[in-house]
Protein backbone atom coordinates (compact mmCIF):
# COMPACT_ATOMS: atom_id res chain seq x y z
CA UNK A 1 0.00 0.00 0.00
CA UNK A 2 2.64 2.42 1.09
CA UNK A 3 3.83 1.78 -2.84
CA UNK A 4 0.88 2.83 -3.97
CA UNK A 5 0.32 6.48 -1.56
CA UNK A 6 3.72 7.36 -1.10
CA UNK A 7 4.45 10.77 -2.91
CA UNK A 8 8.62 10.95 -2.48
CA UNK A 9 9.08 9.88 -5.95
CA UNK A 10 7.86 13.35 -6.71
CA UNK A 11 7.65 15.66 -3.99
CA UNK A 12 11.56 15.77 -2.95
CA UNK A 13 10.96 19.02 -5.00
CA UNK A 14 9.43 20.53 -2.45
CA UNK A 15 12.26 19.39 -0.07
CA UNK A 16 13.13 23.56 0.19
CA UNK A 17 10.13 24.40 0.56
CA UNK A 18 9.34 21.91 3.21
CA UNK A 19 12.61 23.11 5.37
CA UNK A 20 11.43 27.02 4.92
CA UNK A 21 8.17 26.20 6.47
CA UNK A 22 9.84 24.67 8.63
CA UNK A 23 12.32 27.10 10.16
CA UNK A 24 9.05 29.11 10.17
CA UNK A 25 7.34 27.26 12.05
CA UNK A 26 10.14 26.50 14.52
CA UNK A 27 10.04 30.36 15.39
CA UNK A 28 6.43 30.45 15.86
CA UNK A 29 7.31 27.15 18.28
CA UNK A 30 9.86 29.49 19.85
CA UNK A 31 8.30 32.30 20.48
CA UNK A 32 5.01 30.72 22.12
CA UNK A 33 7.37 28.98 24.62
CA UNK A 34 7.19 25.31 22.79
CA UNK A 35 10.61 25.24 22.38
CA UNK A 36 13.60 26.19 24.44
CA UNK A 37 16.04 28.49 22.63
CA UNK A 38 18.65 25.15 22.89
CA UNK A 39 15.60 23.28 21.12
CA UNK A 40 15.54 25.29 18.49
CA UNK A 41 19.11 25.88 17.85
CA UNK A 42 19.19 21.75 17.54
CA UNK A 43 16.17 21.66 14.83
CA UNK A 44 17.49 24.64 13.32
CA UNK A 45 21.23 22.94 12.93
CA UNK A 46 19.73 19.44 11.87
CA UNK A 47 17.93 21.71 9.22
CA UNK A 48 20.49 22.95 7.71
CA UNK A 49 22.28 19.37 7.49
CA UNK A 50 19.21 18.24 5.88
CA UNK A 51 19.07 20.77 3.71
CA UNK A 52 22.85 20.35 2.33
CA UNK A 53 22.57 16.67 2.47
CA UNK A 54 19.47 17.33 0.12
CA UNK A 55 21.08 19.20 -2.36
CA UNK A 56 24.42 16.91 -2.11
CA UNK A 57 22.34 13.87 -2.94
CA UNK A 58 23.86 12.00 0.08
CA UNK A 59 20.20 11.81 1.95
CA UNK A 60 19.06 8.72 2.38
CA UNK A 61 15.76 7.80 2.20
CA UNK A 62 13.71 5.10 3.88
CA UNK A 63 11.17 2.79 2.45
CA UNK A 64 8.85 4.18 5.19
CA UNK A 65 9.73 8.12 4.44
CA UNK A 66 6.07 7.97 2.29
CA UNK A 67 6.40 11.81 1.15
CA UNK A 68 9.50 14.31 1.77
CA UNK A 69 7.74 15.94 5.06
CA UNK A 70 8.08 12.59 7.03
CA UNK A 71 11.34 12.15 5.12
CA UNK A 72 12.32 15.67 6.52
CA UNK A 73 10.84 15.34 10.22
CA UNK A 74 12.10 11.66 10.76
CA UNK A 75 16.40 12.85 9.83
CA UNK A 76 15.59 16.13 11.78
CA UNK A 77 14.71 13.62 14.91
CA UNK A 78 17.41 11.42 14.11
CA UNK A 79 19.42 14.35 14.08
CA UNK A 80 18.33 16.50 17.19
CA UNK A 81 16.72 13.76 18.85
CA UNK A 82 14.49 14.93 21.46
CA UNK A 83 14.30 18.51 20.26
CA UNK A 84 12.82 17.31 16.82
CA UNK A 85 10.63 15.29 18.28
CA UNK A 86 9.14 18.52 19.01
CA UNK A 87 8.93 20.04 15.87
CA UNK A 88 5.80 18.86 14.63
CA UNK A 89 3.51 20.33 17.67
CA UNK A 90 0.69 22.26 16.51
CA UNK A 91 1.36 21.12 13.15
CA UNK A 92 -0.06 18.63 9.96
CA UNK A 93 1.24 17.11 7.38
CA UNK A 94 -2.47 19.07 5.83
CA UNK A 95 -1.00 22.44 6.37
CA UNK A 96 2.38 21.51 6.03
CA UNK A 97 2.06 20.16 2.93
CA UNK A 98 -0.08 23.23 1.90
CA UNK A 99 2.81 25.71 3.06
CA UNK A 100 5.25 23.97 1.22
CA UNK A 101 3.18 23.84 -2.42
CA UNK A 102 2.07 27.17 -2.36
CA UNK A 103 5.51 28.45 -1.79
CA UNK A 104 6.95 26.38 -4.60
CA UNK A 105 4.06 27.41 -6.70
CA UNK A 106 4.62 31.34 -5.79
CA UNK A 107 8.18 30.95 -7.34
CA UNK A 108 7.51 28.35 -10.30
CA UNK A 109 4.85 31.27 -11.14
CA UNK A 110 7.47 33.73 -10.89
CA UNK A 111 9.86 31.64 -13.00
CA UNK A 112 7.54 30.94 -15.21
CA UNK A 113 6.61 34.35 -16.30
CA UNK A 114 10.22 35.49 -16.38
CA UNK A 115 10.73 33.01 -19.09
CA UNK A 116 7.66 34.00 -21.14
CA UNK A 117 9.45 37.60 -20.94
CA UNK A 118 12.10 36.33 -22.27
CA UNK A 119 10.02 35.01 -25.56
CA UNK A 120 8.35 38.34 -25.35
CA UNK A 121 11.64 40.02 -25.49
CA UNK A 122 13.20 37.95 -28.59
CA UNK A 123 9.61 38.57 -30.36
CA UNK A 124 10.23 42.41 -29.46
CA UNK A 125 13.71 42.47 -31.51
CA UNK A 126 12.81 40.67 -34.26
CA UNK A 127 9.62 42.82 -34.38
CA UNK A 128 12.86 45.87 -34.14
CA UNK A 129 14.85 44.29 -36.88
CA UNK A 130 12.13 43.76 -39.39
CA UNK A 131 11.55 46.95 -40.52
CA UNK A 132 9.17 47.16 -43.20
CA UNK A 133 8.91 43.96 -44.17
CA UNK A 134 5.32 42.35 -44.66
CA UNK A 135 3.64 39.16 -45.29
CA UNK A 136 0.21 38.27 -46.34
CA UNK A 137 -1.89 38.21 -43.36
CA UNK A 138 -4.75 35.54 -43.22
CA UNK A 139 -8.43 34.82 -42.88
CA UNK A 140 -9.53 30.84 -42.58
CA UNK A 141 -5.88 30.97 -43.76
CA UNK A 142 -6.63 32.86 -46.91
CA UNK A 143 -4.85 35.57 -47.95
CA UNK A 144 -6.46 38.54 -46.74
CA UNK A 145 -4.33 41.47 -46.44
CA UNK A 146 -0.73 42.23 -45.88
CA UNK A 147 0.50 43.13 -42.39
CA UNK A 148 3.96 43.79 -41.07
CA UNK A 149 6.24 41.05 -39.73
CA UNK A 150 6.38 43.21 -37.20
CA UNK A 151 2.73 42.93 -36.52
CA UNK A 152 2.65 39.90 -36.64
CA UNK A 153 5.71 38.55 -34.05
CA UNK A 154 3.85 41.61 -31.69
CA UNK A 155 0.42 39.42 -32.05
CA UNK A 156 2.37 36.39 -30.43
CA UNK A 157 3.86 38.95 -27.93
CA UNK A 158 0.63 40.69 -27.06
CA UNK A 159 -0.85 36.68 -26.17
CA UNK A 160 2.19 36.45 -23.78
CA UNK A 161 1.72 39.71 -22.03
CA UNK A 162 -2.01 38.45 -21.08
CA UNK A 163 -0.33 35.21 -20.14
CA UNK A 164 2.09 37.06 -17.78
CA UNK A 165 -0.56 39.11 -16.25
CA UNK A 166 -2.51 35.84 -15.58
CA UNK A 167 0.43 34.03 -14.33
CA UNK A 168 1.11 37.02 -11.46
CA UNK A 169 -2.61 37.22 -11.10
CA UNK A 170 -2.75 33.97 -9.74
CA UNK A 171 0.37 34.23 -8.14
CA UNK A 172 -1.64 36.74 -5.87
CA UNK A 173 -3.73 34.09 -4.86
CA UNK A 174 -1.06 31.71 -3.93
CA UNK A 175 0.86 34.11 -1.71
CA UNK A 176 -1.68 33.42 1.35
CA UNK A 177 -0.52 31.40 4.61
CA UNK A 178 -2.34 28.10 4.87
CA UNK A 179 0.58 27.17 8.00
CA UNK A 180 -1.12 27.10 11.66
CA UNK A 181 -4.73 25.55 9.91
CA UNK A 182 -2.89 22.41 11.65
CA UNK A 183 -5.02 19.62 10.14
CA UNK A 184 -8.37 21.50 9.95
CA UNK A 185 -9.40 23.08 13.21
CA UNK A 186 -6.08 25.23 14.07
CA UNK A 187 -4.59 23.96 17.40
CA UNK A 188 -5.27 24.31 20.95
CA UNK A 189 -1.67 25.55 21.53
CA UNK A 190 -0.39 29.76 21.23
CA UNK A 191 0.53 29.74 17.95
CA UNK A 192 0.21 32.44 15.63
CA UNK A 193 -0.46 32.02 12.25
CA UNK A 194 0.13 36.20 11.60
CA UNK A 195 3.70 35.53 12.88
CA UNK A 196 4.59 32.38 10.63
CA UNK A 197 2.96 34.17 7.55
CA UNK A 198 5.13 37.06 7.99
CA UNK A 199 8.26 34.68 8.61
CA UNK A 200 7.71 33.58 5.21
CA UNK A 201 6.92 36.73 2.92
CA UNK A 202 3.72 35.27 2.72
CA UNK A 203 0.97 38.29 1.75
CA UNK A 204 -1.34 36.97 4.43
CA UNK A 205 -2.57 34.35 5.87
CA UNK A 206 -5.54 32.04 6.08
CA UNK A 207 -8.97 33.15 6.86
CA UNK A 208 -10.40 29.76 7.37
CA UNK A 209 -8.39 26.62 8.67
CA UNK A 210 -10.94 24.36 6.82
CA UNK A 211 -10.65 26.38 3.60
CA UNK A 212 -7.08 26.43 4.30
CA UNK A 213 -5.86 23.06 4.12
CA UNK A 214 -8.52 21.88 1.69
CA UNK A 215 -7.94 24.60 -1.23
CA UNK A 216 -6.05 24.05 -4.21
CA UNK A 217 -7.64 26.58 -6.20
CA UNK A 218 -4.11 28.18 -6.27
CA UNK A 219 -3.13 24.67 -7.59
CA UNK A 220 -5.96 24.69 -10.50
CA UNK A 221 -5.76 28.84 -11.67
CA UNK A 222 -1.93 28.26 -11.73
CA UNK A 223 -2.70 25.02 -14.30
CA UNK A 224 -5.05 27.25 -16.06
CA UNK A 225 -2.40 29.90 -16.76
CA UNK A 226 -0.08 27.60 -17.81
CA UNK A 227 -2.73 25.23 -20.40
CA UNK A 228 -3.24 29.01 -21.94
CA UNK A 229 0.39 29.71 -22.14
CA UNK A 230 0.44 26.28 -23.87
CA UNK A 231 -1.79 26.72 -26.02
CA UNK A 232 -0.23 30.16 -27.25
CA UNK A 233 3.02 28.08 -27.47
CA UNK A 234 1.09 25.45 -29.57
CA UNK A 235 -0.07 28.44 -32.01
CA UNK A 236 3.53 29.72 -32.46
CA UNK A 237 4.72 26.37 -33.21
CA UNK A 238 2.23 25.34 -34.99
CA UNK A 239 3.11 28.48 -37.35
CA UNK A 240 6.73 27.76 -37.48
CA UNK A 241 5.88 24.19 -38.66
CA UNK A 242 4.35 25.71 -41.97
CA UNK A 243 5.84 29.05 -42.15
CA UNK A 244 9.28 26.77 -41.96
CA UNK A 245 7.88 23.88 -45.09
CA UNK A 246 8.90 24.29 -48.22
CA UNK A 247 5.55 25.35 -49.45
CA UNK A 248 4.97 28.50 -47.55
CA UNK A 249 9.31 29.35 -47.00
CA UNK A 250 8.79 32.22 -45.10
CA UNK A 251 11.74 31.27 -42.44
CA UNK A 252 14.18 28.82 -41.44
CA UNK A 253 14.87 27.64 -38.07
CA UNK A 254 18.77 27.89 -37.55
CA UNK A 255 20.38 24.59 -37.52
CA UNK A 256 20.94 24.10 -33.68
CA UNK A 257 17.17 24.95 -33.87
CA UNK A 258 16.24 21.63 -36.22
CA UNK A 259 16.49 18.18 -36.39
CA UNK A 260 17.80 15.81 -39.13
CA UNK A 261 15.59 12.99 -40.46
CA UNK A 262 16.79 9.39 -39.57
CA UNK A 263 16.60 8.50 -43.54
CA UNK A 264 16.16 11.30 -45.46
CA UNK A 265 19.28 13.15 -45.95
CA UNK A 266 18.27 16.35 -47.00
CA UNK A 267 15.43 17.19 -43.98
CA UNK A 268 15.49 19.76 -41.51
CA UNK A 269 12.69 19.29 -39.26
CA UNK A 270 11.06 21.69 -37.06
CA UNK A 271 10.92 19.05 -33.96
CA UNK A 272 10.49 21.62 -31.42
CA UNK A 273 8.13 23.41 -33.00
CA UNK A 274 5.81 20.05 -32.82
CA UNK A 275 6.78 19.38 -29.84
CA UNK A 276 5.42 23.40 -28.37
CA UNK A 277 2.22 22.18 -30.14
CA UNK A 278 2.33 18.83 -29.26
CA UNK A 279 2.81 19.09 -25.67
CA UNK A 280 -0.01 21.51 -25.10
CA UNK A 281 -1.99 18.86 -24.87
CA UNK A 282 -0.89 17.40 -21.68
CA UNK A 283 -1.23 20.62 -19.83
CA UNK A 284 -4.55 20.70 -21.01
CA UNK A 285 -5.04 17.24 -19.59
CA UNK A 286 -3.37 17.98 -16.49
CA UNK A 287 -5.94 20.75 -15.77
CA UNK A 288 -9.12 19.09 -16.65
CA UNK A 289 -7.41 15.90 -14.57
CA UNK A 290 -7.02 17.87 -11.54
CA UNK A 291 -10.35 19.90 -11.49
CA UNK A 292 -11.96 16.05 -12.08
CA UNK A 293 -10.13 15.22 -8.05
CA UNK A 294 -11.56 18.47 -7.13
CA UNK A 295 -14.94 18.10 -8.18
CA UNK A 296 -17.31 16.82 -5.39
CA UNK A 297 -14.32 16.20 -2.83
CA UNK A 298 -15.58 16.71 0.79
CA UNK A 299 -13.99 19.40 3.54
CA UNK A 300 -11.21 19.13 4.32
CA UNK A 301 -7.94 17.13 4.05
CA UNK A 302 -8.86 14.57 1.31
CA UNK A 303 -5.31 12.20 -0.34
CA UNK A 304 -7.00 12.78 -3.14
CA UNK A 305 -5.66 16.23 -2.84
CA UNK A 306 -1.93 14.96 -3.18
CA UNK A 307 -2.54 14.25 -6.83
CA UNK A 308 -2.07 18.28 -7.22
CA UNK A 309 1.89 17.88 -8.00
CA UNK A 310 2.82 15.59 -10.92
CA UNK A 311 0.32 18.11 -13.13
CA UNK A 312 1.83 20.78 -11.82
CA UNK A 313 5.19 20.04 -12.08
CA UNK A 314 4.98 18.56 -15.15
CA UNK A 315 3.43 21.55 -16.55
CA UNK A 316 5.81 23.36 -14.87
CA UNK A 317 8.55 21.89 -16.20
CA UNK A 318 7.10 21.59 -19.94
CA UNK A 319 6.53 25.58 -20.83
CA UNK A 320 9.47 26.16 -18.81
CA UNK A 321 11.05 23.86 -21.71
CA UNK A 322 8.94 25.07 -24.63
CA UNK A 323 9.69 28.71 -23.70
CA UNK A 324 13.32 28.29 -23.72
CA UNK A 325 13.55 26.26 -27.11
CA UNK A 326 11.45 28.89 -28.56
CA UNK A 327 13.23 31.84 -27.74
CA UNK A 328 16.29 30.45 -28.55
CA UNK A 329 14.86 29.19 -32.02
CA UNK A 330 13.34 32.58 -32.75
CA UNK A 331 16.91 34.45 -31.73
CA UNK A 332 18.01 32.83 -34.69
CA UNK A 333 15.49 31.90 -37.30
CA UNK A 334 15.98 33.46 -40.71
CA UNK A 335 12.81 34.81 -42.12
CA UNK A 336 12.89 34.95 -46.39
CA UNK A 337 10.90 38.44 -46.40
CA UNK A 338 11.26 38.40 -50.26
CA UNK A 339 9.38 35.38 -49.91
CA UNK A 340 6.63 36.91 -48.05
CA UNK A 341 6.59 39.80 -50.07
CA UNK A 342 6.10 37.58 -53.18
CA UNK A 343 3.02 35.83 -51.12
CA UNK A 344 2.05 39.65 -49.97
CA UNK A 345 1.88 41.27 -53.28
CA UNK A 346 -0.45 39.71 -55.25
CA UNK A 347 -3.38 42.15 -56.59
CA UNK A 348 -6.05 40.50 -54.54
CA UNK A 349 -4.63 42.06 -51.52
CA UNK A 350 -5.55 45.16 -52.41
CA UNK A 351 -9.53 44.91 -52.52
CA UNK A 352 -10.15 46.05 -49.55
CA UNK A 353 -8.59 49.19 -50.09
CA UNK A 354 -9.91 49.71 -53.23
CA UNK A 355 -13.29 49.57 -51.62
CA UNK A 356 -11.80 52.05 -49.18
CA UNK A 357 -11.01 54.16 -51.74
CA UNK A 358 -14.67 54.22 -53.23
CA UNK A 359 -15.82 54.86 -49.78
CA UNK A 360 -14.03 57.84 -49.54
CA UNK A 361 -15.34 58.92 -53.23
CA UNK A 362 -18.87 58.48 -51.52
CA UNK A 363 -19.88 55.15 -52.15
CA UNK A 364 -21.81 52.68 -49.46
CA UNK A 365 -19.63 50.38 -48.40
CA UNK A 366 -21.86 47.35 -49.23
CA UNK A 367 -21.80 48.82 -52.82
CA UNK A 368 -18.05 49.63 -53.03
CA UNK A 369 -17.64 46.08 -51.80
CA UNK A 370 -19.64 44.70 -54.37
CA UNK A 371 -18.50 46.65 -56.98
CA UNK A 372 -14.87 45.56 -56.30
CA UNK A 373 -16.04 41.82 -55.64
CA UNK A 374 -17.64 42.08 -59.46
CA UNK A 375 -14.04 42.68 -60.71
CA UNK A 376 -11.74 40.48 -58.86
CA UNK A 377 -14.22 37.95 -59.77
CA UNK A 378 -13.98 39.83 -63.09
CA UNK A 379 -10.04 39.89 -63.46
CA UNK A 380 -9.61 35.73 -62.11
CA UNK A 381 -12.68 34.45 -64.59
CA UNK A 382 -11.23 36.57 -68.35
CA UNK A 383 -7.77 36.18 -66.50
CA UNK A 384 -6.51 39.96 -67.23
CA UNK A 385 -4.80 41.57 -64.65
CA UNK A 386 -7.06 43.35 -61.88
CA UNK A 387 -4.70 46.69 -62.29
CA UNK A 388 -6.28 47.17 -66.17
CA UNK A 389 -9.99 46.85 -65.02
CA UNK A 390 -9.34 49.11 -61.81
CA UNK A 391 -7.54 51.57 -64.91
CA UNK A 392 -10.71 51.31 -66.50
CA UNK A 393 -13.26 51.54 -64.35
CA UNK A 394 -14.98 54.75 -64.48
CA UNK A 395 -14.91 55.31 -60.62
CA UNK A 396 -11.52 53.92 -59.79
CA UNK A 397 -9.67 54.51 -62.73
CA UNK A 398 -5.79 55.17 -62.89
CA UNK A 399 -5.33 57.13 -59.58
CA UNK A 400 -6.66 54.08 -57.68
CA UNK A 401 -4.47 51.53 -59.47
CA UNK A 402 -1.71 53.17 -57.66
CA UNK A 403 -3.16 51.38 -54.77
CA UNK A 404 -2.05 47.84 -56.23
CA UNK A 405 1.43 49.08 -56.39
CA UNK A 406 3.60 46.57 -53.71
CA UNK A 407 3.83 47.90 -50.13
CA UNK A 408 0.31 50.12 -50.93
CA UNK A 409 -1.80 49.04 -48.58
CA UNK A 410 0.43 48.50 -45.56
CA UNK A 411 1.36 52.18 -46.54
CA UNK A 412 -1.90 53.60 -46.52
CA UNK A 413 -3.20 51.73 -43.07
CA UNK A 414 -3.67 54.47 -40.18
CA UNK A 415 -6.21 53.22 -37.32
CA UNK A 416 -4.33 53.18 -34.08
CA UNK A 417 -3.05 49.36 -33.09
CA UNK A 418 -3.65 48.59 -36.96
CA UNK A 419 -0.68 47.65 -39.31
CA UNK A 420 0.09 50.51 -40.55
CA UNK A 421 3.80 51.08 -40.49
CA UNK A 422 3.31 54.45 -38.01
CA UNK A 423 0.53 52.29 -35.69
CA UNK A 424 3.38 49.96 -35.76
CA UNK A 425 5.68 51.77 -34.81
CA UNK A 426 3.24 53.24 -32.03
CA UNK A 427 2.42 50.00 -30.77
CA UNK A 428 6.16 49.00 -30.26
CA UNK A 429 6.32 51.72 -28.06
CA UNK A 430 3.29 50.66 -25.92
CA UNK A 431 4.89 46.61 -25.95
CA UNK A 432 8.06 48.02 -24.34
CA UNK A 433 6.76 50.11 -21.76
CA UNK A 434 4.72 47.12 -20.77
CA UNK A 435 7.76 44.54 -20.69
CA UNK A 436 8.86 47.42 -18.61
CA UNK A 437 6.18 47.30 -16.14
CA UNK A 438 5.29 44.07 -15.79
CA UNK A 439 9.26 43.09 -15.20
CA UNK A 440 8.39 45.73 -12.22
CA UNK A 441 5.91 43.37 -11.22
CA UNK A 442 7.53 40.01 -11.43
N1 LIG B 1 1.82 13.56 0.73
C1 LIG B 1 0.60 14.17 1.16
C2 LIG B 1 0.12 15.14 0.09
O1 LIG B 1 0.89 15.41 -0.76
C3 LIG B 1 0.86 14.89 2.43
C4 LIG B 1 -0.32 15.07 3.32
C5 LIG B 1 -0.70 13.77 3.92
N2 LIG B 1 -1.63 13.97 4.99
C6 LIG B 1 -2.27 13.01 5.51
N3 LIG B 1 -3.09 13.31 6.44
N4 LIG B 1 -2.16 11.78 5.09
O2 LIG B 1 -0.98 15.59 0.09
Amino acid sequence: MLAYTASIGFDVRLAPDDIAGTRAHVKGLLKAALLTADEAALIGTALDRVEHEISEGTFIFLPTDEDIHTAIERRVTELAKDAGAKVHTGRSRNDQVATALRLFTRRALTDVATKTMQLQRVLLYRAEAAGEAYLPGYTHMQRAQPVPLAHHLLAHGWALARDVDRLLDARRRTDVSPLGAGALAGSSLPLDPDLTADELGFGGRFDNSLDAVSDRDFVAESLFALALLGTHLSRIGEELVFWSSSEFGFCHLGDAWSTGSSMLPQKKNPDLAELARGKSGRIIGHLTGFLTTLKGLPLAYNRDLQEDKEPLFDAIDQLTGGLEVLAGAFETIQFDTERMKEAADHPGAAATDLAEWLVEKGHAFRQAHGIVGALVRDAVERGVPLIDLVAAHPELGQDATALLAPGAAVARRQTAGGAGQAAVLEQMERFRTRLAADADRI
